[in-house]
């Protein structure tokens, strides 16, 4: 069997012992359980995450941390299962978040708020008032405008609202264009050119009390240099910043990380943080505070999607396998051609055939992976890998699909940690006429 893993998944390939204690067949393995076992219990479309490898992520973060004051902010868009931010939360982790729903979340998962930081360009009075209310750790601020309200309302209930401005380096994270948030263009971050001033601005309201600098310049970014770059632009404006006399205490580098989905080789984060660390050392900032933000990294390939092959439709020009699994599910296929690896549960050892995987959603753009060679037939339980980051969380109900269940497993338990939604659960709160 050659197929190939992604990096830190926990996934193998084990053989199966049938009942009389003969190997059999090989069967695709997330930690100690089987897989194919899990689709026929919990049916599919099943999201399957590994304790271990969000364990083993988060090591690679903190290794590269030793003798630092450092904390990661696990940034929960990239899967905001309860049971997931508990897992992170346990390990100590704080969170980045980006919404009312996110902060309540997180919470709800057991964070510690003074190590939750909230980031986003579009924050409402209501969302900045909760956030204070429980005492979060710090608001990332992304423009002059923001600040003034956020001034307005810690002012309204007697506070003074700890905030980071988020700097817009305009550095080239050379990714998907969607996903790339660090360049002029972006509609992220406070410009370059207009930081200090900005500082100055926020520095001299009174509901204010600056405590940091940050910034996050893209997702999936699988190269040190342009991590190198921000990071010279940013500790510039910190020196620029202090030189005001306003004193900043720490150092949010964002997250970004890219993760293994196709061969990719990003960096191990230990090894991207002794690069920098020799920069941030270099520049005299070795003793700040620092933070970070990531998610796909802890996450993504942590987690697979096991999906079951409805029917194989070979045509003239291209041959179809249609799963139960759609765009509803994973989106990252239709919304950025991204690629995810997919494997067979069971592998079956004929010759394979160059086929499209496809869910069921009246869209052309419903495919989850273009001109794969697979042996499949119908009835099979197939595995969409690298799903564990922005597939779940960016999930909807498009064409009245219900939303997959999950499960967590830790060594050979498996845990159900999200129900699979019910028709009803969609019509909740719709009312006829
Ligand atoms: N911090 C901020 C301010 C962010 O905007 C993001 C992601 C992160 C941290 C975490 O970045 P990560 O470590 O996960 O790369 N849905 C897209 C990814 C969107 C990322 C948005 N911001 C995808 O599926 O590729």
């Amino acid at each position: 069997m050659s197929q190939r893993l992604p990096h830190g998944s926990q996934l193998s390939y084990l053989t199966h012992i049938n009942n009389n204690g003969e190997r059999d067949q090989l069967e695709l393995h997330l930690e100690g359980v089987a897989l194919n076992e899990l689709a026929h219990t919990h049916h599919t479309p099943l999201f399957v995450y590994s304790k271990a490898a969000m364990l083993d992520a988060l090591a690679a973060y903190t290794a590269g941390f030793v003798g630092r004051d450092a904390l990661v902010c696990y940034a929960m868009k990239a899967n905001s299962s309860l049971a997931v931010l508990q897992v992170f939360a346990q390990a100590g982790c704080g969170f980045d978040i980006v919404s009312g729903g996110e902060l309540a979340r997180a919470l709800k998962a057991g964070a510690d708020p003074d190590k939750i930081i909230f980031s986003g360009v579009g924050k409402t009075r209501a969302e900045m008032t909760e956030a204070l209310g429980v005492g979060i750790g710090c608001f990332n601020v992304e423009s002059l405008a923001e600040l003034d309200v956020l001034n307005e309302v810690a002012m309204g209930i007697g506070q003074r609202a700890p905030v980071s401005l988020r700097v817009n380096p305009d550095v080239d994270a050379k990714t998907h264009p969607y996903i790339s948030t660090g360049l002029k263009g972006n509609k992220f971050g406070i410009g370059h050119a207009d930081v200090v001033a900005a500082y100055e601005y926020a520095a001299a309201l009174d509901g204010l009390r600056v405590v940091g600098i940050d910034c996050h310049i893209g997702s999936q970014i699988v190269d040190s240099a342009p991590y190198l770059d921000a990071a010279d632009r940013m500790l510039d404006l910190v020196q620029a910043v202090e030189a005001k006399g306003i004193p900043i205490n720490h150092l949010d580098f964002g997250g970004g990380l890219g993760i293994d989905y196709a061969g990719d080789a990003p960096p191990k984060a230990s090894a991207l943080w002794a690069e920098l660390f020799k920069k941030i050392d270099a520049r005299g900032f070795g003793e700040r505070k620092i933070l970070i933000e990531p998610g796909r990294s802890l996450v993504g390939n942590a987690g697979v999607c096991l999906t079951q092959v409805l029917y194989l439709k070979p045509g003239e020009q291209k041959n179809f396998c249609i799963v139960d699994a759609a765009m509803n599910d994973l989106p990252r296929p239709a919304m950025y051609q991204a690629f995810h690896e997919i494997v067979p549960v069971q592998p079956r050892l004929e010759v394979t055939t160059t086929m499209d995987v496809v869910g069921p959603v009246c869209e052309s753009g419903d495919w989850l992976g273009h001109d794969r060679n697979l042996c499949v037939q119908a009835g099979d339980t197939l595995a969409v890998l690298s799903a564990g980051a922005y597939c779940m969380s960016m999930a909807s109900n498009y064409n009245t699909r219900n939303r997959a269940a999950e499960i967590l497993v830790d060594g050979e338990t498996a845990t159900v940690i999200r129900e699979r939604e019910r028709t009803e659960d969609q019509w909740r709160g719709e009312r006829m006429l």
